[in-house]
């Protein structure tokens, strides 16, 4: 099976998927698969196997030579079911969610309005545009952050009136709609949600992020976070994250893998993000996961590429 694995990427996860990228490429079992890497470098060019810039064109031309698209691009023009558009007009299988999973899982908003309608307990909190951003005022300790962004980029805890300002400067930058949501006092944990090749969908035993402050950006990739799986849970809490994974997993219509993010508070689990192209480096959270499960990356990739829909 010949296998495309695009990563790379217009966005401040570049780094990050090139990363993931480059561990599914390693872990793809070579008896049964052929690789073909294709990169979208910073400013969009894409660029084959050789680095060579080969245009969109010859993008799609690659792909269509190939049997099954392995999109690993985090964040914007990737994960937001850009590319998902992309291989569905080249007619070729891909592994992941679809377009419309992918764009309502990239928006924080739109999960929230999702999310909520199905019954899950999302941070509270209220949309903020540049039109309306000079009537917010201060009055207890906030998360800014963009609606499309990922590995919390743009994102100020906020716990002081004067840093208000600042902090939707900083998420405005990065998107021109804002979330200015609660601090929600509880655990981080996250469930991943595969559906196997055969229809089925597998929880894997969730995982706890033990950091101090934020789970920002320096925290995920400087290594300075620790996992801690499986999480330690009651039977009560477990259910609920595993029921509210499924039913968000459910509800955006996801396919693949997804790692759906949640606070677990004294009131159950409040869903955060989900992640239709989650970290897929060999030390991300996912394939961790997935290996309390007693399943390898090897064989975790295996159901995702036949897996692939069209
Ligand atoms: N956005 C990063 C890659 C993650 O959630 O794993
Ligand atoms: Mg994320």
């Amino acid at each position: 099976t010949r296998v495309a694995v695009i990563g790379g990427g217009q966005n401040c996860e570049h780094d990050v998927s090139l990363a993931s990228a480059a561990a599914v490429t390693a872990a793809l079992d070579p008896a049964s698969y052929d690789v073909v890497p294709l990169t979208i470098g910073r400013d969009g060019t894409w660029r084959d196997r050789g680095l060579r810039p080969i245009g969109l064109c010859g993008a799609a031309q690659v792909l269509r030579g190939c049997d099954v698209a392995f999109p690993v691009v985090h964040g914007p023009r990737g994960e937001d079911g850009a590319l998902a558009a992309l291989c569905e007009l080249a007619g070729i299988a891909y592994v992941g969610s679809g377009i419309r999973p992918g764009a309502l899982a990239m928006d924080k908003w739109a999960t929230k309005l999702v999310a909520g309608a199905v019954g899950i307990t999302t941070t509270p909190g209220h949309l903020v545009t540049p039109a309306t951003a000079t009537h917010e005022r201060w009055t207890h300790p906030v998360v800014v952050k963009p609606v499309a962004a990922g590995s919390s980029l743009g994102v100020t805890l906020v716990t002081q009136s004067a840093a208000l300002r600042p902090a939707l400067d900083a998420a405005l930058a990065v998107d021109s709609r804002v979330l200015v949501e609660d601090v929600v006092l509880g655990r981080e944990i996250d469930v991943a949600v595969l559906r196997r090749a055969d229809g089925s969908l597998l929880v894997p035993p969730a995982l706890e992020i033990v950091a101090d402050g934020l789970f920002d950006y320096d925290a995920k990739y400087g290594g300075h976070a620790d996992f801690r799986i499986p999480a330690p849970l009651d039977e009560v809490d477990r259910k609920a994250l595993e029921d509210a994974a499924l039913s968000a997993y459910d509800a955006l219509g996801c396919s693949g893998v997804a790692r759906i993010d949640f606070f677990l508070t004294e009131r159950g689990p409040v869903l955060n993000e989900v992640n239709t192209v989650p970290g897929m480096t060999a030390h991300s959270q996912v394939p961790r996961m997935f290996a309390a499960a007693g399943m390898s990356y090897p064989e975790l990739l295996d159901e995702l590429v036949r897996g692939a829909h069209r």
